[in-house]
């Protein structure tokens, strides 16, 4: 038997590279180094951690069309208003490509990728520092971002409810749908922060 998670990293790695544009390519290592310090801080499953990272955009550069294709043979749900977001939908294609493509069966890791765009309030701890990790990653640039690095890596609940906070008003002034399961992952740490 070949050692898993060596194999694995080198395969995902090289993957990327053929899968990714170079700049997709640099913000997955980047968030790939955020999602390890997160998971050294949150005591997380750093081997779990790892591989939902380097795969969590692996979908990314596909045509929509691909996209779709490999989302109506899926058992993930899409909803209407998920299938109108054209933007996310990458995350429950790459999902399903780690899952039959480089055979990756845990759940929490498929999870971590599936709902990394829009979040989900029942996701594990994998999938609440890859959903924080994309966000907060070195290369990301909007006001506040300082701040929410640093909450995020203080309080993960506060952090993530500033995320989805976040989020939720940037697509409100954009004047975009907000999905429910941002909405809902933000009511659910509101209510788990004024309980700490
Ligand atoms: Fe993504
Ligand atoms: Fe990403």
């Amino acid at each position: 038997m070949e050692n898993n998670n060596s194999a694995a990293e080198e395969i995902s790695l090289d993957m990327l590279k053929n899968r990714l544009s170079r700049s997709r390519y640099e913000h997955t290592l980047r968030v790939l180094e955020a999602a390890l310090e997160l998971a050294e801080i949150y005591d997380a499953d750093i081997g779990k951690v790892k591989k939902a990272a380097v795969l969590h955009d692996i979908a990314k550069n596909l045509e929509i069309e691909k996209i779709k294709n490999i989302l109506r043979k899926s058992t993930w749900e899409i909803d209407e208003l998920e299938w109108t977001l054209d933007s996310v939908l990458h995350a429950p294609a790459g999902a399903v490509i780690a899952k039959t493509e480089l055979g990756i069966d845990d759940y929490e890791i498929l999870e971590a990728i599936r709902y990394h765009t829009l979040g989900h309030p029942d996701m594990g701890l994998t999938a609440q520092i890859i959903y924080a990790a994309d966000f907060i990653e070195a290369g990301r640039s909007f006001e506040g971002l300082t701040e929410i690095q640093k909450i995020v890596k203080e309080n993960l609940v506060e952090g993530i409810y500033k995320i989805t906070s976040n989020s939720i008003k940037y697509h409100l002034k954009l004047d975009n749908p907000i999905h429910s399961y941002t909405n809902n992952l933000r009511n659910k740490f509101l209510i788990k922060r004024s309980d700490i």
